[in-house]
């Protein structure tokens, strides 16, 4: 949500700068700018994708060596010129470009209002631009110092970057709930709100925490604590590649991602899965495992596609290691006064490791002394940092602002969770042999899904033009039905709604007309004959019936307008297969309809603000 960056060195900052932004543009893509410092400071800003904003500066470009960007998701204040970033301070000597929320920027607006100060834009960010100013002219204090004291009057979120005009050697940035990092190269430094614009130049970066300040010159860094002392900072190595952010050769990164889903879930196993003793090794979270064991409950808690797969999770752990779990929507959690108690434990699960709901849910649990562990798939994340212990996903950078590989990633991880927590209390050697095998043959059942992708599509182009769809689901496939729906809302705008099939018929089943098609997950598990039932019902009314089923099930044919075969597998482990062809469903969907499927409107990746 929000992306930045910037860069001091050598080099022309803008070139750095736009291929960064176009980098970060799947965290906002409302508007986007730059400034550049180059003795005085220049900004160019532009309503709309990153493309306009290059187009402006290949008409006539800006030199100098130092600079900030911002790709903007617009918070406070329309996306038009005036409310993109970056902001400049009335004297035109400093810009900055922000990331989150100035929760009391209405009370500082009146505030230095009152005290003489103008505002051209309606954003948030304009007014942490001035109150830094104000501190300036009544301290008199340099501007990385007048920077902090401001920052000690904002309440809320931020992620910031600033250059001066008056000082073409110095880059500052602080964050407070939204990430940053620096990239260290030869004489030259990057910033961003995560590591994508920095891969292409170099793999060694510094993680920002909250309350920091960073001082970055082209003769090296400090970076400052909240009480202004000066910090050794850790340096780490970025474990993707350049070629994990491309599109290598795909139409969009949706549709690449989808189709690493074999490797994703491999990787996510990779050194983890043993076909005897002591068959899941989860390195981050051995310690945890007997607390985890013998906590009284687990509380999953997560947003949107995560919520989706923590709800995969509460049927694998309840079912396998018969530990009571609830699933909470973080952005509910910390609002309802939930009961916490000791033996409780919760589990945040994130692709990105930052969205500030799942986040507040952590340390809503934190601060009742609830230990909280992670699942997430972006190294060095907040989340990664600040939970008890953890574990990555290893799916790969996920660009596509509609998740996908980190569903299924996140869903294999769960499983290997429930599984270890199962071993010696629940399951047998025999058992925990037997799945452990059948999650080795997964990512090769992946593969034999996508193969399937032409009858998917051919599918997707029959019924593209309809407005809306229902998909149900029993079981572990009810979280997938309620998957699919997300994935065609987000992408192609089509209303869907997912619901446990056996529920349809207390209210849905009132929706159900010739022009509505009905997408069924209907595998031979336990419950299938009674969602067979539910397709009769469906049928009996004329309406159209797309199933998901078992590779040899021939009873459906007769019943629905398409069926779509997928491998068999073990019952609870059906939705790493049974997800596929609706991502794919909802991709070629959204493509038919001419829709952004990458960055679609009104979304961005990474949700940093609450
Ligand atoms: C849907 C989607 C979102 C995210 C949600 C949580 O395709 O991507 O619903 O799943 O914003 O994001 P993370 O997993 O990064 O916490």
């Amino acid at each position: 949500m929000c992306g930045i960056v910037g860069y001091i060195g050598e080099r022309q900052a803008s070139d750095i700068l736009i291929k960064g932004l176009s980098r970060l543009e799947y965290r906002g893509y409302d508007s986007a700018g730059i400034a550049i410092a180059n003795g005085k400071l220049e900004v160019r800003k532009k309503k709309g994708k990153i493309v306009h904003l290059s187009n402006d500066l290949e008409r006539a470009g800006i030199s100098g060596k130092i600079g900030i960007g911002h790709t903007r998701w617009a918070t406070h204040g329309a996306p038009n010129d005036v409310n993109a970033h970056p902001h400049v301070s009335s004297d035109g000597t400093f810009a900055l470009v922000h990331n989150g929320i100035i929760e009391n920027y209405t009370a500082l607006r009146e505030s230095l209002s009152s005290r003489g100060y103008n505002f051209t834009s309606q954003t948030d960010t304009e007014v942490l631009v001035r109150l830094i100013e104000d501190v300036q002219k009544n301290t008199g204090l340099s501007l990385g110092k007048a920077v902090r004291q401001a920052l000690s009057q904002v309440e809320g979120a931020y992620g910031i970057a600033l250059v001066s005009g008056e000082d073409s050697d110095m880059l500052i940035a602080a964050r407070k709930g939204s990430p940053l990092l620096l990239g260290i190269g030869e004489g030259e430094y990057f910033l961003g709100s995560d590591a994508a614009p920095i891969i292409e130049y170099t793999k060694k970066v510094v993680y920002l925490n909250d309350g920091e300040l960073i001082i970055v010159r082209r003769s090296g860094f400090k970076v400052f604590s909240v009480e202004d002392e000066a910090l050794d900072k850790t340096v780490h190595e970025l474990e993707w590649d350049l070629e994990q952010i491309e599109k290598g050769g795909y139409e969009h990164f949706m549709l690449k991602e989808i189709m690493e889903q074999p490797s994703a879930v491999e990787n996510s196993m990779r050194g983890r899965m043993l076909d005897h003793d002591p068959f899941v090794q989860l390195g981050g979270m051995m310690d945890s495992i007997e607390d985890l064991k013998n906590a009284s409950r687990i509380i999953l808690c997560a947003c949107g596609t995560s919520w989706h797969a923590a709800l995969v999770g509460e049927y694998l752990i309840e079912s396998l290691a018969r530990i009571p779990v609830e699933v909470e929507y973080a952005s509910e959690f910390r609002y309802r006064n939930p009961i916490l108690r000791e033996g409780d434990a919760v589990i945040v699960i994130s692709q990105s490791g930052e969205t500030a709901d799942t986040l507040a849910a952590m340390e809503e649990a934190q601060k009742n002394n609830v230990p909280v562990y992670g699942i997430c798939n972006t190294v060095g994340s907040t989340i990664a940092r600040e939970t008890k212990a953890g574990v990555y996903l290893h799916a790969g950078p996920e660009i596509g602002v509609a998740s996908t590989k980190a569903f299924t990633a996140q869903v294999s991880v769960l499983t290997q969770l429930a599984l270890k927590l199962s071993q010696g209390r629940t399951l047998g050697d025999d058992e925990l042999k037997e799945y452990v095998t059948e999650m080795k043959a997964i990512p090769a059942k992946i593969q034999q899904v996508l193969d399937s992708a032409d009858y998917v599509k051919e599918i997707s182009q029959i019924y593209g033009h309809a407005s809306n769809f229902l998909y149900l689901g029993r079981g572990p496939n009810f979280p997938v039905a309620l998957e699919g729906a997300l994935k065609l809302k987000e992408i192609s705008y089509i209303h869907a709604e997912g619901y446990p099939a056996a529920e349809m018929k207390h209210g849905p089943i009132a929706l159900i007309d010739e022009s509505m098609p009905v997408v069924f997950l209907a595998m031979q598990d336990s419950s299938y004959q009674k969602v067979l039932s539910n397709i009769e019902e469906v049928a009996a009314r004329d309406g159209i019936v797309i199933a998901v089923t078992d590779a040899n099930n021939g009873d459906l044919d007769a019943l629905c307008e398409h069926v779509i075969r997928i491998p068999k597998t073990i019952e609870l482990l059906s939705p790493l297969l049974s997800v596929v062809p609706l991502q794919l469903l909802s991709y070629y969907i959204a493509v038919m309809r001419g829709c952004e499927v990458d960055q679609p409107r009104n979304l961005a990746k990474s949700v940093t603000v609450e």
